[in-house]
């Protein structure tokens, strides 16, 4: 039972979006197009809120990190450094009925019974001719032998479609089946072999649709950063470790975009690429390298901090942000990557996931979690592929690291240059370098550290801004009760959308909208408001009626102007409003001019 209302509660969550303006799909008016959102007033809102925010703590409230905005098109060869083009590609299915495509590692494992047909022949031949046959073989699985009626209606179905008019099955036998995912689960169906399918969207540059022109709209924003950091290194004077961060859209050419906004084919990222040195230049400057110890924060950035704890700090900085927008520390999960599931060249990755209503559960009956942002160890990998596939040097020249370097005895210097040569020899070579070149290059790079020169390493915290707009989204949605007008209660949804990211901030109430005094002062205080935050006036209906609206809209303060603002209850009580509190729906009167500090501190 518990699996509809996981479902009814998205469907609630999905529907509250449409009505509300918050998402809804793109192209509404043809149909839709799959995989494509679109952003009403208030979603438009939220996700500004929350890139604004991201923008805030990782760049403006930082001195080691500074920001890029480039372009989604860019030079092809890109995508060959990256990988992309070779490896950025799903496995991918079909169904033999009904054509429909799937990913080949989504397919839900099952067992049951399986039944072969080596083909069919047409009953609908007219007499005379030689019947008409299909010999492909085709198979379907029911999850008992006792459905073999519908796993013959399933296989029939698939010969009408080869061109048979009545199909009379051949060669039909059964085999008992476990955990197979070579059938549809939605009808039984043989799906076709696994093939590669990349994702990204191609294009051409200019008028001549030609195999040169060719282009990608960007999968990723990261490959932008590290395409240009040696130029941002140089303009922003800045030195590793340090940081370059991009918030922009991305393009995946899904093959099943779904669960609403949380796997789109087009969505924005936030990245952040953190360049640190290699952990031989730290031991040679610090004397030794830290590693983490024990659970939580590691604290203010060290010297001697290597990658492992530059990569706790990252994660543990990411989590605490999640928690600053709202989503509780329990409704997120820290699932570090097995080492069979890391990239070749990655050395940690930790994924943070939501646990979405639709997430699977785990063993214990818990919402298993899906992944809103990863935060990756990617070694030098992705400045030393740059560094290849353009033939410019992705390196940095650091004063401290050659100045620590001559004060290290013999032992030290070996010991140091051996670890980072076998590091870059292994790079070189599982990017099939030729041997003795890898080991040529290797040598002179392990020489170039002892005199201060490497290729930074990277932290790389990369966060999806749509997955966590439905985290958000799915986190604030609560349906309690709220007295209406009369005090009777009635059943209310209300959106407990943190105040930071919330999309509007505060909602103007005149008490009555006939009364022209109540109307000035109302609209004197929405001016006094809207150039700090977002403002929404409403003097529509009654004021119960106002309340449940911004409570949909997860408005999380709502100022009314009534005859005690305008003095009619006394001089004490002039210029002063209510203040409601969305959840609590408690009211204070407050002086008008302490508004808009009040409100500030409420919604930094
Ligand atoms: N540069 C690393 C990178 O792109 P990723 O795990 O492929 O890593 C990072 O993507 C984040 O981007 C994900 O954690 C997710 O939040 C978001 N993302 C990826 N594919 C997405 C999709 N199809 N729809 C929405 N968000 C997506």
């Amino acid at each position: 039972m518990a699996e509809p209302k996981v479902n009814d509660l998205m469907e609630r969550i999905v529907s509250l979006c449409k009505r509300r303006g918050l998402v809804f799909q793109s192209s509404e008016i043809y149909g839709g197009i799959n995989g494509f959102w679109d952003y009403g007033p208030l979603g438009a809102e939220l996700k500004r809120n929350i890139k604004d925010y991201w923008w805030r703590v990782m760049t403006r409230l930082r001195d080691d990190v500074v920001g890029l905005e480039a372009t989604i098109i860019m030079h092809p060869k890109i995508w060959e450094a990256s990988g992309h083009t070779t490896t950025f590609a799903d496995p991918m299915v079909d169904c033999l009925l009904t054509k429909k495509r799937y990913r080949a590692d989504q397919i839900d494992p099952q067992s049951g019974m399986a039944y072969h047909f080596s083909g069919a022949e047409d009953n609908a031949t007219a007499s005379g001719e030689k019947p008409k046959t299909c010999g492909e073989a085709y198979s379907v699985l029911v999850a008992e032998a006792k459905q073999v009626e519908h796993a013959r209606k399933v296989a029939r179905d698939f010969y009408k479609q080869r061109g048979l008019g009545d199909p009379r099955l051949l060669g039909e036998r059964t085999e008992s089946v476990q955990n197979s995912t070579r059938y549809n689960p939605e009808n039984g169906s043989l799906l076709t072999e696994a093939r590669l399918f990349n994702l990204m969207f191609k294009t051409y540059v200019g008028p001549v649709e030609s195999a040169e022109n060719v282009a990608y709209l960007r999968p990723e924003t990261a490959q932008a950063i590290f395409a240009q950091f040696k130029t941002v290194a140089e303009v922003s004077r800045q030195k590793v470790p340090f940081g370059i961060c991009q918030i922009g859209k991305a393009f995946r050419n899904e093959i099943n975009p779904r669960n609403f906004i949380f796997r789109s084919r087009e969505f924005e990222q936030m990245e952040l690429e953190f360049f640190i040195r290699p952990d031989e230049a730290i031991e040679a400057i610090a004397g030794s390298v830290a590693r983490p110890e024990g659970a939580g924060h590691p604290g203010k950035p060290q010297p001697n901090w290597g990658w492992q704890m530059w990569h706790k700090y990252w994660v543990e900085e990411r989590l605490a942000f999640y928690g600053e927008i709202g989503l509780p520390r329990a409704s997120l999960v820290e699932y570090w990557q097995k080492p069979e599931e890391l990239a070749h060249y990655a050395r940690a990755t930790v994924d943070i996931l939501y646990r979405f209503p639709f997430s699977k559960r785990d063993d214990n009956g818990e919402l298993a979690g899906e992944e809103l942002e990863g935060v990756a160890a990617r070694s030098d990998f992705d400045l030393s592929q740059h560094q290849r596939f353009s033939g410019k040097a992705m390196t940095v020249f650091d004063e401290e690291l050659k100045a620590a370097w001559a004060r290290l005895d013999d032992q030290k210097k070996t010991a140091l240059t051996t670890r980072y040569f076998e590091g870059r020899r292994a790079y070189l070579v599982r990017a099939n370098e030729p041997a003795d070149r890898a080991e040529r290059q290797a040598r002179e790079e392990a020489a170039a550290l002892a005199n201060g020169t490497y290729i930074p390493h990277v932290i790389e915290p990369s966060a999806g801004v749509d997955r966590l707009a439905l985290a958000l989204i799915c986190n604030a949605y609560r349906e309690d009760e709220a007295p209406d007008e009369k005090g009777k209660l009635e059943k209310r949804v209300v959106m407990r959308f943190s105040p930071r990211i919330a999309p509007v901030k505060v909602a103007v109430f005149p008490l009555l909208k006939n009364r022209p005094e109540l109307v000035v002062k109302a609209l004197e205080v929405r001016d006094l408001l809207r150039p700090l935050m977002t403002v929404y006036y409403d003097d529509g209906g009654a004021i119960g009626r106002r309340y449940r609206r911004q409570d949909e809209a997860g408005t999380p303060f709502g100022v009314t102007i009534d005859f005690e603002t305008l003095g009619e209850q006394g001089e004490g009580l002039k210029d002063t409003v209510t203040l409601r509190d969305r959840d609590t729906m408690k009211q204070v009167r407050v002086k008008i001019h302490e508004l808009p500090t009040l409100l500030q501190e409420k919604i930094r």
